[in-house]
This record gives C-alpha cells, sequence and structure tokens, in this order.
C-alpha cells in the first residue's frame, strides 16, 4: 500500500471519509464517561510517534491531535516552526526526509497549501493537512460528525456557508461533493470561495451554489456554518468587514433556516462580528460537541493514515 496522506477530502474519497466518520462514532461510543487521558481499549498506535509543526496559532487542533494520540496508545511530538530549522529556511523536502526517519507521522499547520503537498512529496510517512489558507479538511471531518450526532443523517442535508469564502468553506463544498449533502454559499461578491474548488465539486455532482442574499442563502437549512471573516494571516480590513457584516448569524438568520437548524462554527469564534452571542451561546449551537468532535475525528483519521481503517 503506498503511504496514505491526508491532505484533503478529495485525496481519500466519499468511501474512506464515510468509513473514517464511522469509526470515530464507534470509538466514540466505546469510551464514553472513561477519564480523557486513558488510553482506547485497543491502543492501536502503541508504539507510533506523530511530529505535528505548527507555522500557525492553534488550540483546538494542538490539543486534539495530541489527545488522539495518547488515546490511540501513541506518543506526539510538538513543534513551532520558529524554533525549528523549518523558520530560517532548511526546506521542506529536507525537513520531510528527515523527519520521516524519526517519527512514524507528521501533521502541519501552514499557510501556503503547497507546503503540505511538498511536505507529502518528499516523506516516507503519512502526512495531515492541520489547516492551510486554501482548507482545513479535519475540521469538516469534526463537523460531519457533529451533524450525524445531531442530525443521524448526513447525505441530503442542506448546509448554508454565511460569511467569507475561506479554507474551512472549501473543505466543506468538497465533503458535500463526496457524501452528498447541499452546500449554499452565502458571502458578498469579493469573497467568494475558489472557483476551482467549486468546479471540481461540481464535476463530482455537487449540488453548491452561491446565494447573496444571506436570508435566502439559509432559507431552510438543517446546518448554518460560519468562520471568522478575517482568517489568520490576513490584515483587518474595515471594508471587508463592512462588506460581511449583513451576513452575520443573528436569531433573526437562525429563524430563517429549518426550525430545529444546527450552528456551526470551527472556532476561535469573533462574537459580534461574524456571530452574535444568542446565537453561539443558544440551544441550536453545537460549537462544543464540534471542538470536542476534532478529537474522535482525528484519531480515524490517523487510523487511516496508518492503513487500519479503508480498503488498502
Ligand atoms: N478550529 C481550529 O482549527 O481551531 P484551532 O485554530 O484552535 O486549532
Ligand atoms: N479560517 C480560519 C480558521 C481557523 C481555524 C483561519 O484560517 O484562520
Amino acid at each position: 500500500m503506498s503511504v496514505r496522506h491526508f491532505l484533503d477530502l478529495a485525496d481519500a474519497g466519499g468511501d474512506a471519509l464515510a468509513a473514517m466518520l464511522g469509526d470515530a462514532l464507534d470509538r466514540k461510543a466505546a469510551r464514553a464517561g472513561w477519564p480523557k487521558g486513558k488510553p482506547d481499549a485497543d491502543a492501536p498506535l502503541a508504539g507510533r510517534t506523530l511530529a505535528m509543526i505548527f507555522e500557525k496559532n492553534s488550540t483546538r487542533t494542538r490539543v486534539s491531535f495530541d489527545m488522539a494520540m495518547r488515546q490511540l496508545g501513541g506518543n506526539t511530538i510538538v513543534m513551532d516552526a520558529g524554533s525549528m530549522q523549518l523558520g530560517r529556511g532548511e526546506s521542506v523536502a529536507d525537513t520531510a526526509r528527515v523527519l520521516s526517519r524519526y517519527v512514524d507521522a507528521i501533521m502541519i499547520r501552514t499557510d501556503d497549501h503547497a507546503k503540505v503537498v511538498a511536505l507529502a512529496e518528499h516523506a516516507d510517512v503519512p502526512v495531515i493537512n492541520g489547516l492551510t489558507d486554501h482548507s482545513h479538511p479535519c475540521q469538516i471531518m469534526a463537523d460531519m460528525l457533529t451533524v450525524i450526532d445531531r442530525k443521524a443523517a448526513l447525505a441530503g442535508t442542506r448546509w448554508a456557508w454565511l460569511g467569507d469564502g475561506n479554507n474551512v468553506l472549501h473543505s466543506i463544498v468538497e465533503a458535500g461533493s463526496l457524501l452528498h449533502f447541499d452546500v449554499r454559499i452565502g458571502c458578498p461578491a469579493g469573497y467568494d470561495p475558489s472557483m476551482e474548488v467549486l468546479e471540481s465539486a461540481l464535476k463530482r455532482g455537487a449540488t453548491v451554489q452561491i446565494i447573496r442574499d444571506p436570508l435566502k442563502a439559509v432559507a431552510g437549512a438543517d446546518v448554518v456554518v460560519t468562520d471568522t471573516w478575517i482568517s489568520m494571516g490576513q490584515d483587518h480590513a474595515e471594508q471587508k468587514i463592512a462588506a460581511l457584516s449583513p451576513y452575520q448569524v443573528t436569531p433573526e438568520i437562525m429563524a430563517a433556516a429549518a426550525k430545529d437548524a444546527l450552528f456551526l462554527h470551527c472556532l476561535p469564534a469573533h462574537r459580534g462580528e461574524e456571530v452574535v452571542d444568542a446565537v453561539i451561546d443558544g440551544p441550536q449551537s453545537g460549537v462544543w460537541d464540534e471542538a470536542e468532535n476534532r478529537l474522535h475525528a482525528q484519531k480515524s483519521i490517523l487510523l487511516w493514515c496508518f492503513g487500519m481503517i479503508g480498503e488498502g
């Protein structure tokens, strides 16, 4: 079997993603109520080590991957790129070659998606995308888990995205095209997602569309999702904030969605910008379960990378 990298959802394919989600739900149920640091009964990654490289800040991705490895019986090494030779010019390719001699898998959070691709190209061990400016596939695995948990279904659900056409949205669009849910994007002109991402999804048979009117975009939605208007590495531009203001998720917006619509946000939230307290702290919010599900999703992503889930 060739090395399995988890760079984007489409690389794994719909069947593999479905297998990972199923495994994540089973593992989550099997350890319900256990102390968080106690390994799963089978400890399938005993003896394996994951190295994590962070070129950008992180709370959830860092801690959930670390705890995921511990629960699977393995170990981690966490590095900030600024303290590595990578931070002072050692090439991504050489970093990949060297780390492959020490560890069993590598996760990286970086700006330029090409760096993750280059790392995977030169690594002999699985490489996982922990967020780039282009995509955030691990996050959307957790989002899908949350929707399945809450709605008992994923295929056929309708998701509405309000806000910036960013990395998180790209992975949602990709996921919708692979696991058959509908994505309606409410965003202002000038802040659309990548046309390349939309076109690839459409070629796979996606039902995805951009709707400029935020109320129309969320009409009847089962899931309403948003994210920060200013992603890491972007300048705080007043013009962008002004353009996105009509897309703030408010109780009025939630009232236009389906009656029992679920609100999701990958976090960190900028309360009072993309979402108001009444929604994120309200009864329809699933954001804390979504954050917890990062841990459960991460475990299945790791097991898939190690060939322990899905066809070989
Ligand atoms: N959602 C997410 O990726 O959070 P962190 O930036 O804290 O890792
Ligand atoms: N779009 C956000 C996601 C943070 C988890 C960013 O890239 O900063």
